[in-house]
């Protein structure tokens, strides 16, 4: 942070005020606000969405939303899509650089360590009904953790992140395997981190499973350009939550709650459910894409649009490419991807969305990819909260160690009555 001799001059009711500027390593410009409500009088600002608000300065990720950027400390996704796996990722995000050979080694062996769960909390999977969506479940076991693994301090941060990175793997295959009413599959130590989430996805007791590659290096691609987005919905749930300074796991639990939503991670599995639509509705993308338009309906295309990229999600631009690549691979024909692919062409030459710089975002493709794989629709979620723990941990970890650390607490613009006196109930009418 470069804190600059210039600074931004307001004038309110008469009275001027002086706020100094912070200018970030990218040259981001922002108004140091801390004093705001201070030096005016208890004047605040007033930013439903937070879409102008920088609620902390973070050395994780740096987007730039307008030239379609993203990278993690430093280091473009296109270039760690390509070359890094998930668990490199994983280290980057959470340590601030990359790895040497022999930390690396050491960190994925603790993984490996970490990632069996007490054997009473299989319990808990028995009292979920069987149609209980993965994602409740998944922040169910998360918060659970804190059971098992108490907090004790931030002595022990290190054992408590590796613990949940370990076994929130094993958490959402359970969830799986529990709701299609197979037998658990527990970890194997001999595969990759990733490898050994698609062994206890997809292995039965009965017989052997070898993991594909192809399989292997796409998902790991996919958890890499889920890892981290900065200040988003859920990465904010974390630090809003975090900021009461109770424990990791009911941060990211919230986290997890968080990214559940459509509007969030959800919209993975609504553009499934969007093109499946189109699908039987005679293959009418027109159709679909005039609904998206229409004011008086609320149908929106899921998978298009992003509150921060006003050009291209490069993120969509490598999943893409993805998805076509693997579909070739497995020898798979996925009529969904033909309409995605139609609704892409249709949409970006419409004026709608090319005015409103609406594209098509990360949830757009992820979901045929993660079809293509044998990963059933709602889990689709649970990928994408797996993909971006490590962010959130790097999140939450950084809220921690931030030396200007504060509960968060926004305040509000209240509209409400003026006072007036209580009426008993007897005296109503
Ligand atoms: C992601 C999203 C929430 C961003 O929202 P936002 O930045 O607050 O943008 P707004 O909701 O203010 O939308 C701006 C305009 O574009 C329109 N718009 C935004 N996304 C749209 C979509 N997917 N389909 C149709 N119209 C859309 C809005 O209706 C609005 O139009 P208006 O200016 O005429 O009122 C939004 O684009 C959306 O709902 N997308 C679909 C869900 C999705 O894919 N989410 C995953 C995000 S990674």
């Amino acid at each position: 942070m470069v804190e600059q001799n210039e600074y931004a001059k307001i004038i309110i009711k008469g009275n001027e005020y002086e706020f100094p500027l912070i200018v970030g390593s990218e040259d981001e410009i922002s108004i140091d606000f801390r004093k705001f409500r201070s030096t005016t009088n208890n004047i605040i600002t007033y930013d439903p969405g937070y879409g102008n608000t920088g609620s902390c300065i973070s050395n994780i990720t740096f987007i730039d939303g307008e030239k379609g950027i993203l990278r993690y400390r430093g280091y473009p996704i296109e270039q760690l899509a390509e070359n890094s796996t998930f668990e490199e990722v994983c280290y980057l995000l959470i340590y601030g650089e990359l790895p040497s050979k022999s930390e690396f080694q050491k960190f994925k062996s603790t993984l490996n360590y970490h990632d069996l769960i007490h054997e009473d909390m299989k319990k808990f999977f028995e009292g979920f009904p069987p149609n209980a969506h993965p994602m409740a479940v998944l922040s169910t076991m998360i918060s659970s953790l804190s059971t098992y693994y108490p907090y004790n301090g931030d002595d022990q941060l290190d054992l408590q992140i590796i613990r949940l990175l370990a076994k929130v793997n094993t958490l959402a295959a359970f969830a799986y395997k529990k709701s299609i009413g197979q037998p658990y599959i527990y970890p194997r130590n001999d595969l990759s981190y990733i490898g050994d989430f698609l062994h206890m996805m997809f292995a039965v007791p009965s017989e052997p499973y070898h993991v594909n590659p192809v399989v292997e290096r796409v998902l790991d691609k996919l958890l890499i350009l889920h890892a981290d987005h900065e200040q988003n919905c859920s990465a904010s749930t974390v630090r809003m939550v975090g900021s009461s300074q109770g424990g990791i796991y009911s941060a990211i639990a919230a986290g997890v709650s968080a990214l559940w939503g459509p509007l969030h991670g959800g919209a993975n599995q609504a553009v499934i459910e969007m093109l499946k639509m189109i699908q039987k509705d005679n293959n009418d993308v027109d159709k679909y894409v005039k609904k998206a338009k229409d004011k008086n309906s609320s149908f929106r295309l899921m998978g298009f649009g992003h509150r921060v990229y006003k050009n291209f999600d490069p993120r969509a631009t490598i999943l893409k490419k993805a998805a076509e690549e693997v579909l070739n691979e497995l020898g798979i024909q996925d009529p969904l991807l033909d309409i995605a692919q139609k609704l892409e062409n249709v949409a970006l030459s419409d004026e709608y969305f090319i005015d409103r710089k609406l594209y098509p975002n990360v949830d757009f493709y992820s979901g045929i990819i993660y079809r293509a794989l044998g990963i059933p629709e709602n889990m689709f979620t649970v990928m994408f909260s797996i993909g971006r723990l490590p962010g959130w941990i790097a999140q939450w970890k950084e809220s921690r160690m931030d030396p200007d650390f504060k509960i968060h607490r926004p305040r509000q613009i209240y509209n409400g009555p003026n006072i007036r006196n209580y009426i008993p109930v007897s005296d109503r009418i």
